[in-house]
């Protein structure tokens, strides 16, 4: 009805996305998939996002606040950014930030001081190493 100008989906395989495709054809722009050390299971979406020219958003980029996952998938991300003397957190959202020009993270946040430190992620500049070493 032309009351939006582009659009983005949620949580969609590649089947669904080519179904959306279909639909919105160049009006679609972006899908917005759970994606991060825990989650990594939606890597197709992310490539064939790349493949397509759509924006791959992560959400829950740091494993997410409500449930619980096996911390130790953080350690080599813990040991990368002692070498940097920065947060984990803005380790693991360089790491997805570099996956691609298409990536977007959207970290959420309750304090002030994890806004501010996550917001540095996009100054933090990875080795080729520590990005084979992170997967
Ligand atoms: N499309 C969907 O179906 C869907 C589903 C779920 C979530 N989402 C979206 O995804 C976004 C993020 O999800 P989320 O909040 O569940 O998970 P998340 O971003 O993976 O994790 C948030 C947690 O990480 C902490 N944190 C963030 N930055 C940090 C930093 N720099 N240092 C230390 N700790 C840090 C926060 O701490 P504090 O709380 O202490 O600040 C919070 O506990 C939200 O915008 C949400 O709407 C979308």
């Amino acid at each position: 009805e032309g009351v939006a100008r582009e659009a983005g989906i949620s949580n969609a395989s590649i089947e669904q996305i080519d179904i959306a495709r279909g639909i919105l054809g160049d009006k679609l722009v972006a899908v917005q998939n759970q994606y991060s050390p825990i989650h990594l299971d939606t890597q197709d979406t992310l490539d064939y996002c790349a493949k397509v020219g759509l924006a791959f958003v992560c959400w829950s980029p740091l494993g997410g606040y409500r449930h619980p996952y096996d911390e130790t998938k953080f350690d080599p991300f813990r040991e990368v950014a002692a070498a940097h003397g920065v947060s984990y957190q803005q380790v693991v959202l360089a790491w997805e930030l570099a996956k691609g020009d298409h990536m977007f993270v959207i970290p959420g946040a309750h304090r002030p001081e994890t806004i501010l430190d996550s917001l540095k992620a996009d100054q933090l500049e990875l080795t080729p190493e520590e990005l084979a070493k992170l997967g």
